[in-house]
């Protein structure tokens, strides 16, 4: 696998290959109806997303998050093709999505999390089959990527198995290769590691960082794992109620959000709150167990440090703020700072 030839081009029509995704005031508004009372029903307007801009550039690696019902699997769908936008312009590799599905089918993949898009009773390799022929893939490149596939993901053990006996890991395995075997220029991954294991999403996670690497695959991606945004995306955009709230670098979102990491030590005993700790607070006490905040921005070591001096340390973990609460945090800090460091170079933006 080589990496897109992207130099190749005139000036003017690389610079509009760099943006390969371009969204400008998009909105989607579904009517739902609603019970009201024993008998009556009401429409009602639900505005999942409510006028979003953003770009994209060739290459690049963005996670898309928010909390639940913020407007990213609708946002996906319209960047597939699937949903109609009610309003705004929507540009995919310079295709229209709506107007043009089957043009664009070619050129991107995608990957629901919560369901598959294999063909449920035959083996892995015979759905691999099917996607070759679908999109007419020439046997060299695909035996070619096939191969990079499988031993990336490691699935030469499932190519035999029938889709209905893997295993969520192995089946997520099998519909992120069975989306990358047509090489498509945009990937789309919605929640590609809801439900899987530590060692599954290890795998998940450096396949996508190959791929973006190798071919130069740019990648949407959708989480409530901050891991997969932490490993995988130097920029990352929030979306909360239809609206985009923040787009940059996942350092700028943190200290945006002041968001707080916690330490979760181990004591040989029950004590009393750990205190003298400097820049932490105990926050919670469970039998030996404690919890002490701190800031992000901070490093953990003299904390621990701290602790193993004055307490009968067993065993220590810190945890990650998870995305739920880093945004609820940058509403309670009474709106966002812009990412002024910029993780990766990017400026962050509150918007
Ligand atoms: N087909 C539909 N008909 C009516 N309402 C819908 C439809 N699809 C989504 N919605 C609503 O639009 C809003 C956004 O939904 P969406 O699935 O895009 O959220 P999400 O950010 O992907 O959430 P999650 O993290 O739970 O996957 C929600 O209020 C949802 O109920
Ligand atoms: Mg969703």
């Amino acid at each position: 696998m080589t990496g897109r030839a992207r130099d190749d081009e005139g000036a003017d029509a690389v610079d509009e290959a760099e943006q390969l995704i371009e969204v400008d005031g998009v909105e989607k508004v579904f009517t739902v109806r609603r019970r009201a009372g024993r008998l009556r029903r009401v429409r009602e307007e639900v505005r999942a997303v409510d006028g979003i801009s953003f770009r994209v550039a060739r290459g690049e690696m963005v996670g898309y998050i928010g909390p639940n019902g913020a407007g990213k699997s609708t946002t996906i769908k319209m960047l597939t093709g699937i949903l109609v936008p009610s309003g705004g312009r929507l540009r995919v590799a310079g295709i229209d999505p709506a107007q043009q599905r089957t043009r664009l089918a070619r050129r991107i993949g995608v990957v629901f999390g919560q369901r598959t898009t294999l063909w449920w009773d035959l083996p892995l390799k015979d759905s691999y089959e099917l996607v070759r022929r679908m999109y007419r893939i020439p046997d060299a490149a695909y035996r070619a990527h096939l191969e990079r596939c499988v031993e990336l993901l490691d699935l030469a053990p499932l190519l035999d198995v029938p889709v209905r006996q893997l295993s969520l890991g192995q089946r997520m395995r099998g519909d992120i290769a069975a989306a990358l075997l047509p090489d498509p220029e945009v990937l789309y991954l919605d929640e590609p590691t809801i439900g899987l294991d530590v060692v599954s999403k290890a795998k998940v996670r450096g396949f996508l960082r190959e791929v973006n690497a190798e071919r130069g695959t740019t990648v949407l991606l959708t989480t409530h794992d901050l891991t997969d945004i932490e490993q995988l995306c130097r920029r990352v955009m929030v979306i909360d109620h239809g609206r985009l709230v923040y787009d940059g670098g996942l350092d700028g979102l943190r200290a945006a959000g002041g968001g707080e990491r916690t330490l979760v030590v181990d004591l040989e005993r029950e004590l009393p709150p750990i205190e003298g700790v400097p820049g932490a607070r105990t926050v919670r006490v469970d039998g030996p167990r404690q919890w002490l905040a701190f800031p992000a921005s901070q490093s953990a070591a003299p904390l621990v440090a701290a602790v193993a001096a004055g307490y009968p340390l067993v065993d220590l973990s810190v945890r990650e703020p998870d995305i739920e609460s880093l945004i609820a945090e940058l509403y309670a800090g009474g709106g966002m700072r812009a990412d002024a460091a910029g993780a990766g170079g990017k400026d962050g933006r509150a918007l």
